[in-house]
């Protein structure tokens, strides 16, 4: 295996970039060239190209990891197809858009000639802070090597989680790479309702960013349940319990979280064909 991995990132917009951001700023970040028509950006271990033809004949990618718009997959494949011709033969792709399959991305390669193992993985926005996390998908064609090395790049940004069937990712992408959004609705609520009770727009902010902060750092740290942490808070009859009582009656929280995941999951495999 490659003591660096030499990766194609294609697409370094919001998604891309975090990855872009999460790998530069780690202890060993891969041998890098980058397809973007935007990014600016140049460094011992990184070339920024802005069409697939100008990717240097010498650079044979390990990994191509496609981090654009799923409407545009096939143009880049089939433009970076092109411009590798066999040195694809070699590679591995790494897809992290939502809904393209594995065998629709596999396809688009063979146009091209080209017999490529897709792996696909839903990494969120927190990757570039280095606290992302990703479920990880592999189909049969990709060799433990290939494995290892999506794996160790998505780690590099965060934690990964495998899963087993691809079916699984269209909720994977509902919950973790859908979810930084939620948590930011969340916080701008509570901004908001902080400051209509009459603090300043500065107090209300760090007071809603903290709880999270706080809160986050408790899930991640300590070992007890979501809901046993939720309930170690809640005295009887406190100001907790007053606020839940209205966040879980039936027509709120309980009820519209699972169908917020549900539309999520549902856009999802309509993505997905
Ligand atoms: N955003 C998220 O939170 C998130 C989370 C998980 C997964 N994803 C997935 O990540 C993928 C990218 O999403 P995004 O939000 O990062 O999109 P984005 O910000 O629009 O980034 C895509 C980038 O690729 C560039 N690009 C597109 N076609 C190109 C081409 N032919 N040659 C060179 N550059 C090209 C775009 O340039 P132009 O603007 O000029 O087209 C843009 O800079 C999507 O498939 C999405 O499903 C996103």
């Amino acid at each position: 295996m490659p003591s660096v991995p030499s990766v194609l990132l294609a697409g370094c917009g919001k998604m891309g970039g975090a990855l872009f951001d999460g790998w530069l700023a780690s202890p060993t970040p891969p041998r890098l060239v980058v397809l973007d028509r935007h990014r600016t950006c140049s460094g011992d271990a990184v070339s920024v190209v802005r069409t697939a033809a100008e990717i240097p004949a010498d650079f044979q990618p390990d990994i191509i990891v496609l981090a654009v718009k799923p409407a545009v997959a096939e143009i880049v494949i089939d433009a970076i197809g092109k411009a590798l011709g066999a040195r694809m033969n070699n590679a591995a792709i790494l897809s992290v858009m939502a809904g393209r399959t594995c065998k629709s991305l596999a396809d688009a390669a063979r146009l091209n000639g080209a017999d490529v193992p897709v792996l696909r993985a839903m990494p969120n926005t927190p990757s570039a802070i280095g606290a992302g996390i990703s479920g990880l998908y592999a189909s049969d064609m990709a060799t433990a090597e290939q494995k290892t090395i999506c794996h160790d790049l998505l780690f590099a940004v965060g934690d990964v989680v495998p899963v087993e069937k691809e079916a699984d990712l269209s909720v994977v992408t509902a919950i973790s790479g859908s979810g930084p959004a939620y948590v930011f609705l969340l916080a701008e609520l509570l901004e908001k309702a902080g400051q209509q009770h009459g603090l300043s727009p500065t107090v209300a902010r760090r007071l809603a960013r903290g709880t999270i902060y706080g809160a986050g750092r408790m899930l991640d740290d300590m070992p007890d349940s979501a809901e046993d942490l939720r309930k170690a808070v809640t005295s009887p009859n406190g100001t907790t319990a007053a606020a839940l009582a209205v966040l879980m009656k039936s027509d709120a929280w309980p009820e519209t979280v699972p169908k917020a995941i549900d539309a999520a999951t549902k856009r999802a495999d309509e993505l997905a064909g």
